[in-house]
């Protein structure tokens, strides 16, 4: 795949040019003490990265109708508008990949996978040290934010291809082998200098709209095992977090309840001013719950909401 690592470094420095850009000069309207961003995971941060894997479009977005409502054109982001770290800065160096997950065999080679997405941190600092010297290096590594979301393609990818956790004990164990992996990853970007962390918990991935198509063609008890796997997951990894804490100096972390949050909107849209909590603006068949929009993977039919501003899940579903 050279043509995918030529670009992301080549984004790396585009990005890294962004970052000393607006460090060093005062932009209008910037705040004093600002910090960068650096931006791990999955479709829910990927802002594009995913347009220069020319294998396959199964996980990409950079066709209509995704990007109509904000951008006004196909941004490369799942959903129709922005994502969570757009709405927190404009610039920043965002590796996240659709379809990723903490273990590197998760759609591999169709997707940037975790340990790359790090390579491409470490790479960054080196970028870094040779622009800004050591020191400056060391103090924007240690104040910048470090976003991830990853975890639910690791559980919906075997899933989808039909491998159910037979026992509890088999879950137990690939959770940790999950979680694991994303320790590592964590642990390594701490040694590199972070010390914040932003996290969102798993989604509630049993009620999503693929796992409610699947439960219509009588496979219900795969929804049961996402909600479950989602589920220990979120404690799994939130003790964990506080593991860290206690032991590495500096540590930092927020995670936000992503789970509930999402859960509370898709049981009570129109408390939210939604008219649909369950369904996906855009998709294919029960729930819209195939992922078809835009026409350009396997199923070619794909049908759009009315108004996507009453649809919660404005376009996708979750991967
Ligand atoms: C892959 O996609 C990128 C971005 O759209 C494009 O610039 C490049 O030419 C493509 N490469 C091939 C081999 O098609
Ligand atoms: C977990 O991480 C290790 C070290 O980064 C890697 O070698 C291994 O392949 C990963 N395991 C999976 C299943 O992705
Ligand atoms: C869609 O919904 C939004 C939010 O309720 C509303 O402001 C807008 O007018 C609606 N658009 C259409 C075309 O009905």
């Amino acid at each position: 795949m050279a043509s995918l690592s030529f670009h992301t470094i080549h984004v790396l420095v585009f990005c890294a040019y962004l970052l000393i850009s607006t460090s060093s000069q005062s932009l209008p309207h910037q705040p004093k003490k600002h910090a960068t961003l650096f931006i791990f995971g999955d479709s829910l941060y990927d802002a594009g990265n995913n347009n220069y894997i020319n294998t396959t479009t199964d996980y990409q977005a950079n066709f209509w109708p995704y990007g109509e409502t904000f951008f006004g054109y196909p941004a490369g982001r799942f959903l129709d508008g922005r994502l969570i770290p757009d709405f927190i800065a404009e610039y920043g160096a965002n590796f996240a990949s659709a379809g990723a997950g903490a273990l590197n065999d998760i759609h591999q080679g169709s997707v940037i996978n975790l340990n790359t997405q790090l390579s491409y941190i470490v790479k960054a600092k080196k970028q870094l040290r040779q622009k800004l010297g050591d020191e400056a290096t060391k103090k924007m590594l240690s104040e910048a934010v470090y976003l991830t979301s990853i975890g639910s393609n690791d559980y919906l990818s075997p899933l989808l291809s039909n491998s159910v956790f037979q026992s509890y004990s088999y879950k137990k164990q690939y959770i940790h082998m999950v979680i694991g992996n994303l320790t590592v990853v964590i642990k390594e970007i701490y040694k590199q200098g972070g010390r914040k962390f932003g996290f969102v918990n798993s989604a509630p991935l049993g009620c999503t709209p693929v796992m409610e198509t699947i439960k219509l063609g009588g496979n219900g008890e795969y929804m049961e095992e996402a909600t479950m796997l989602a589920r220990l997951h979120i404690r799994a990894f939130s003790k964990v977090l506080q593991k860290l804490e206690s032991k590495l100096k500096g540590f930092k972390y927020s995670i936000s309840n992503f789970y509930t949050l999402l859960e509370e909107r898709m049981d009570n849209p129109s408390k939210y001013d939604f008219k649909e909590g369950k369904t996906a603006c855009c998709g294919w068949g029960p729930y819209r719950g195939l992922l078809s929009c835009g026409g350009k993977r396997t199923i070619k039919e794909y049908e759009l909401c009315s108004n996507v501003s009453k649809c919660l899940l404005s376009f996708s579903s979750f991967y």
